[in-house]
């Protein structure tokens, strides 16, 4: 097995004073190989500037924490995905966006332009994707607990719903031979099946190897597909897996394919269509410089490669080939922008410099042990003078956003850019603290647009409900 990805501290993880985050060397045809957005250059002044904007100029305007969004990057990752499965496969195909990266309207109707579908796994990122302008018939509903509601959300609006578990089925069955003849349509479903494949990646994120909760198990599969073989307000349009996230290998998703083309040969032969395969996502990004992931094009030959060749063999005709990226569309495109406050040197042991953001904005360090590049926005070239801890402002000991890194000398007030924060932080963000959630805005040819609105805290009392009885107490 190959390379995986690191989640152990890298000493001197910041690549400041290193030009790798920089302009050298940088892919623009596969961002998630880059430390940085592909716009990132610094303006004559020195200062870091990512689609054209000053970022220092955006956390001034639009206040620190600040999501900050390169639609470049974001535009060019989509585009590798398309262009490469229409390079390498030899039959259709549609690279679906994993919404639970970074779900918003803007990121949607971006995506969507860009000719890609969406996988939503809530009624939250299904109303996103449908706000956002997704065509339904692009959306997959994926969930390993959806709701009746959820369900019926999915098939009212003509989005396929990956069936995950024998309640999904219960439910549906219960719903939609009612729904389904005033709607026109049988449901359309895939089938999501545990394909038994193990990779190298943090066990929070492995999805792939059979103790997970995701899926019907592979003993299971047989009889699903008989069963669903009688339901005929259903029509199963295909099989689906994934094998789990931030991975940098490709012998893995090689392996997918025989896999599932077994399945598929299973599921034709007991008369399902199945002309969809769905292998899910999976490929890694470059968080730190020792980060060395293969690129998209890499990515979608093999899995292309392989698809085609497990069909030759066993003599199937051709599936639409569909792909679930998440972080390698978005994560390279993000970067959040900080302001430093306070500072405490503790002689001997280490310096921690906070800034006013932390695990509510990114929970990545403190869940994943996750290491991220930083540089301070005017000063990105500045060789680093120092090796701090960045903490995070909540009150919890594990609020480090970055482990000793180097840096120049900061002061307060200084910004501080992190990098490849595009995915699932956002998305994972909380109030911890009752800390508002950053803004975000998104960057192009020199200007930038809001398209998250900061939290007020005053957003953040809307739901407490205070009884009569507790309001006139002393
Ligand atoms: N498809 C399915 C069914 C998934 O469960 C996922 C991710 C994806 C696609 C997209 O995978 P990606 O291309 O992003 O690797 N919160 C974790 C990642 C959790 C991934 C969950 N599923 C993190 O911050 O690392």
């Amino acid at each position: 097995m190959a390379t995986i990805a690191p989640q152990t501290p890298v000493k001197g993880g910041s690549s400041a004073g290193e030009s790798a985050w920089f302009e050298a060397g940088r892919d623009p045809l596969s961002p998630n190989r880059n430390l940085s957005p592909i716009t990132t250059r610094s303006d004559a002044l020195g200062r870091l500037e990512v689609g054209g904007c000053v970022l220092s100029d955006l956390a001034r305007t639009y206040g620190t924490p600040l999501y900050v969004l390169d639609e470049a990057s974001l535009r060019a990752s989509c585009r590798a995905y398309r262009e490469a499965l229409a390079a390498h496969y030899p039959g259709p195909s549609l690279a679906i966006y994993a919404s639970k990266a970074n779900s918003s309207v803007a990121i949607t109707a971006l995506v969507a332009s860009e000719g890609l579908g969406l996988d939503a796994v809530s009624a939250g990122e299904l109303l996103t994707a449908l706000e956002g302008g997704m065509p339904p018939e692009r959306i997959v509903l994926h969930g390993n607990n959806k709701s009746s509601e959820e369900l019926e959300l999915a098939v009212r609006r003509g989005v396929t719903v990956v069936l995950d578990n024998w309640n999904d089925i219960e439910l549906l069955g219960a719903l939609a031979p009612a729904l389904a003849p005033a709607l026109g349509l049988p449901v359309r479903a895939l089938l999501r099946f545990t394909p038994g494949i193990e990779c190298h990646t943090h066990e929070y994120i492995r999805t792939g190897h059979l103790d997970s909760k995701f899926g019907f198990d592979p003993d299971e599969l047989e009889a699903v597909l008989r069963h669903l073989a009688g339901c005929d307000w259903l029509r199963l349009d295909g099989l689906h897996a994934h094998i789990g996230s931030q991975i940098f290998e490709l012998e893995p998703h090689r392996d997918l394919a025989g896999v599932m083309a077994d399945a598929l040969a299973l599921a034709r032969g007991l008369g399902h269509p199945c002309t969809d395969l769905n292998v899910g996502g999976g490929l890694g990004i470059r968080y730190v410089a020792s980060d060395d992931p293969p690129s998209i094009q890499e990515w979608v030959a093999v899995v292309a490669g392989a698809v085609a060749d497990a069909c030759r063999q066993r003599q199937l005709a051709l599936p639409r080939l569909l792909c679930e990226p998440g972080r390698s569309l978005v994560a390279s495109a993000g970067v959040t922008l900080y302001t430093v406050g306070s500072r405490k040197p503790i002689p001997g042991l280490r310096t921690y410099v906070s800034v006013d953001g932390g695990m509510s904005d990114n929970p990545r360090p403190i869940t994943y042990q996750s290491q991220y590049t930083a540089v301070l926005a005017d000063r990105p070239l500045e060789p680093a003078t120092e090796t701090v801890t960045v903490a995070g402002k909540h009150c919890e000991s594990g609020d480090v956003l970055l482990r000793e890194i180097g840096l120049p000398a900061t002061t307060t007030g200084d910004v501080l850019a992190v990098f490849s924060t595009g995915a699932y932080n956002a998305s994972m963000s909380s109030n911890y603290n009752r800390i508002p959630r950053p803004a975000a805005v998104l960057v192009d040819g020199g200007s930038a647009e809001l398209v998250q609105r900061r939290e007020q805290p005053e957003d953040l009392l809307r739901y407490d409900v205070l009884p009569a009885r507790l309001r006139s107490l002393p």
